[in-house]
């Protein structure tokens, strides 16, 4: 039903500015009876962070900013879902427009400027739903005129620690100008370790919150030797590989439109995001479980996600082009790759490539 419903609006969404579209389908989200997706074959469950995954499939920080529709997301087959960006206080972004399409590149740039409800509307959302099971994580990020950035990180884990499954630290934005700053060792170091104390403090009952760490597909291959040190050294959680890109591949066609300020994402990040999670995967030494997101589109690149080093997937940008049904079509390819090497679980195939695909030559 949803497939129906959801082929008859997509003319319709991609008609509208692709906000526009956006609030549409979380109002729809929120609203419509949503029917539940069958339950998901044991093979697709994954542990990790010591949480339990019913499959692999996030849907990716920056759909659900607000918290608004996280559990119409688990009943429509996802894993898990990814809540925020959210900042301490509201506000409003950067002017519109701020997210464009980039229809013949399947892609998308924004520059949307962590527009948020702010901390107390989030929290409410997810309180009123704690209770609802299912994995719900939220990525928290710092307001654009905040004194003291840090201090934001670390009273939005004091609030949100408690309540959330886990909390990502986004300091990969690239559209807060100087947020991804904070990616260098010693800007890093000095954020983990507040933040980290934050956690201790706040989840000393409840049993610690997972901290995941979300960095930029941008990042030297100096500065990723740096942040994967400091976030191994700090003991986090596990890593999120990775955010937008400000690059611009030659493969574009849409020339005018990739023009556009901001963060590309969708198919022409794919090889990108795969390298730099490859990369990332050989320097963690399985010291924590990575979660790969950009460009995935397929059944195919979701499996070349896992084998270059993911143990759990997000996308976003591929549901604008292939609408929900997306979800469905990369469990059942991960479970006939699975079939194909007579395999039990998914956690057999991580990393299998990552070592390959480092030495390819570097995506263009
Ligand atoms: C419109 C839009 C808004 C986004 N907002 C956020 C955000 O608030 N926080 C964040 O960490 N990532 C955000 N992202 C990045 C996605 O979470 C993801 O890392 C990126 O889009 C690559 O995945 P994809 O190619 O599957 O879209 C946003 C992406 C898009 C397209």
């Amino acid at each position: 039903m949803i497939g129906l419903f959801e082929r008859l609006a997509r003319p319709f969404l991609h008609a509208l500015d692709p906000e526009d579209a956006h609030s549409l389908t979380i109002k729809m989200l929120a609203c419509a009876p949503l029917p539940r997706a069958a339950g998901d074959d044991k093979r697709l469950a994954v542990r990790a962070f010591g949480l339990n995954f019913p499959n692999p499939i996030g849907m990716a920080a920056g759909f659900d900013k607000n918290a608004e529709v996280p559990d119409a997301l688990l009943r429509l087959g996802f894993g898990f879902v990814e809540t925020g960006t959210v900042t301490p206080l509201p506000q409003r972004g950067n002017p519109r427009p701020r997210v464009f399409r980039l229809n013949a590149d399947r892609g998308a740039i924004n520059r949307l400027g962590f527009n948020s409800q702010g901390a107390e509307a989030v929290l409410r959302r997810l309180a009123a739903r704690a209770n609802a099971g299912g994995i719900v994580g939220i990525n928290i990020g710092a307001n654009k005129d905040a004194a003291d950035r840090v201090a934001d990180y670390v009273r939005l884990i004091e609030r949100f620690a408690p309540i959330a499954s886990y909390v990502t630290i986004n300091i990969s934005s690239p559209n807060t100008p100087g947020l991804r700053n904070l990616q260098q060792a010693e800007a890093l170091d000095d954020l983990l370790a507040r933040v980290i104390d934050a956690r201790e403090r706040v989840t000393r009952q409840a049993g610690p919150t997972p901290l995941l760490l979300k960095i930029a597909p941008d990042l030297s291959l100096a500065e990723l030797d740096d942040a994967v040190g400091v976030a191994r050294a700090r003991r986090v959680d596990g890593m999120i590989v990775g955010n937008t890109t400000l690059t611009r591949p030659a493969s574009l066609r849409e020339m005018k439109i990739a023009k556009e300020a901001g963060g590309l994402s969708g198919r022409p990040l794919l090889p990108l995001a795969t390298r730099m999670l490859a990369e990332t995967y050989v320097r963690v030494e399985s010291a924590f479980p990575l979660i790969g997101v950009g460009g995935i589109d397929s059944g195919t690149a979701a499996l070349g996600k896992v084998r270059a080093g993911a143990s759990l997937i997000q996308l976003y940008s591929a549901l604008v082009f292939r609408g929900l049904g997306l979800v469905a079509e990369i469990k059942s390819a991960l479970l006939s790759a699975l079939e194909r090497d007579s395999l039990d679980s998914l956690s057999e195939l991580v990393g299998a490539d990552a070592a390959a695909v480092t030495a390819e030559a570097w995506p263009g």
